[in-house]
């Protein structure tokens, strides 16, 4: 049996988990920075980075001792950390002390990317998952439409030309008055909101797979200052319901072109219910299998970088220890 101990460190969540082969989660411990950086309204990359320093060690201890390993001599086969993309101070503790313990146990390093570990993820809850699926990948930094041909082998089909999904949730969020996180706070006024209310654009959503959600912003902004009265909660239902239609109905045709056995959603926003709940209308109307992951496997998660290792050791063998953090990490598609 392989063991892998995997590390994520790359925005406000540290997390450690041990997997096994299979997918199989021996443990995932997740410590979420959200409370320290949500009096500003965002991350503090300076004060990410220093958290990751203090929570780290006690993450990565609670997890070995929930593996049921022994933590003094754990039976550690190798040892993955995400590389990037994300926040360089952050990023930094994480790939250090993987490297680290690596080298103190004798096994290999793996440097995993971030974008692979969320698209990894659906396999750790649905082992059996056939390519070719169509992903949607939807988090605070990217959104993108990828096809995935087999573990570790994906093709880009369209990407956001500007704010990504999350990004444009949360900065809605803010300028509506609501906390931070966006996204969850959004998601939660928007069942009491009327999705009708207004009628805000569909950027893109008749050309081609890639997105813009930077205008809807200007939109929701512009139509507020208009229309001050209107109440938050048809708004954010308005808006919510402009994204997901934007996002589904794109997927969904993706699917149908690349011949797709199923629709695969990946990244924090894959957690919005409306996004969750059109996902499998949409599967269930074109005969697709639908694969949604649970909330906690969508958002920063070390499992789901445990799992994106075993792709990445198979295929390139263990990562040499001078590699380096790259915060603008990019996928590696297949063309
Ligand atoms: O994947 P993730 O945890 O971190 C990144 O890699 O970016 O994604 C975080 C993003 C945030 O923008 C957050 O507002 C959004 O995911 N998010 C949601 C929901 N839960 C988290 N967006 C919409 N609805 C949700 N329920
Ligand atoms: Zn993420």
């Amino acid at each position: 049996m392989t063991r892998i101990l995997a590390i994520e460190t790359s925005c406000d969540e540290t997390a450690a988990a041990v997997v096994a082969d299979d997918y199989r989660i021996l443990s995932s411990v997740v410590s979420s920075q959200v409370d320290l950086h949500a009096r500003f309204g965002g991350v503090v990359p300076e004060l990410a980075g220093r958290a990751h320093v203090e929570l780290l060690t006690p993450v990565i201890a609670e997890a070995l001792v929930e593996s049921g390993l022994d933590p003094s001599r754990p039976e550690i086969d190798a040892v993955a950390a995400t590389a990037g993309p994300g926040l360089a101070g952050a990023l930094l503790v994480g790939v250090s002390t993987a490297k680290a313990l690596a080298l103190a146990w004798g096994v290999p390093f793996v440097a995993v990317n971030h974008l692979e570990g969320h698209l990894a993820a659906a396999f750790i809850e649905e082992p059996g998952l056939s390519p070719p699926l169509v992903v949607v990948l939807v988090s605070g930094g990217h959104t993108m439409l990828a096809s995935m041909e087999g573990p570790g082998r994906y093709r880009l089909l369209g990407q956001t030309i500007d704010d990504a999904a999350g990004e444009a949730f949360d900065k809605v969020a803010r300028y509506l008055g609501l906390g931070y996180p966006g996204g969850p706070e959004i998601d939660r006024l928007a069942m009491e909101g009327d999705p009708k209310a207004v009628e805000f654009p569909r950027p893109l959503m008749d050309a081609g797979y890639d997105f813009s959600f930077s205008g809807l912003k200007t939109a929701v902004i512009t139509f507020m200052r208009k229309n001050p009265n209107t109440p938050v909660a048809d708004v954010a239902a308005s808006f919510q319901e402009a994204v997901v239609d934007v996002l589904v109905t794109k997927a969904r045709r993706a699917a149908l072109e690349v011949g797709a056995t199923g629709l695969c959603l990946a990244g924090g926003v894959a957690a919005n219910s409306l996004l969750r709940e059109r996902t499998l209308d949409v599967c269930i109307a074109e005969g697709l299998q639908a694969f949604i992951p649970s909330r906690s496997m969508c958002t920063d998660n070390a499992a789901m970088i445990g799992a994106a290792a075993f792709w990445r050791l198979e295929q390139d063998g263990p990562s040499p220890l001078d590699l380096a953090a790259n915060p603008n990490w990019a996928l590696p598609f297949i063309t």
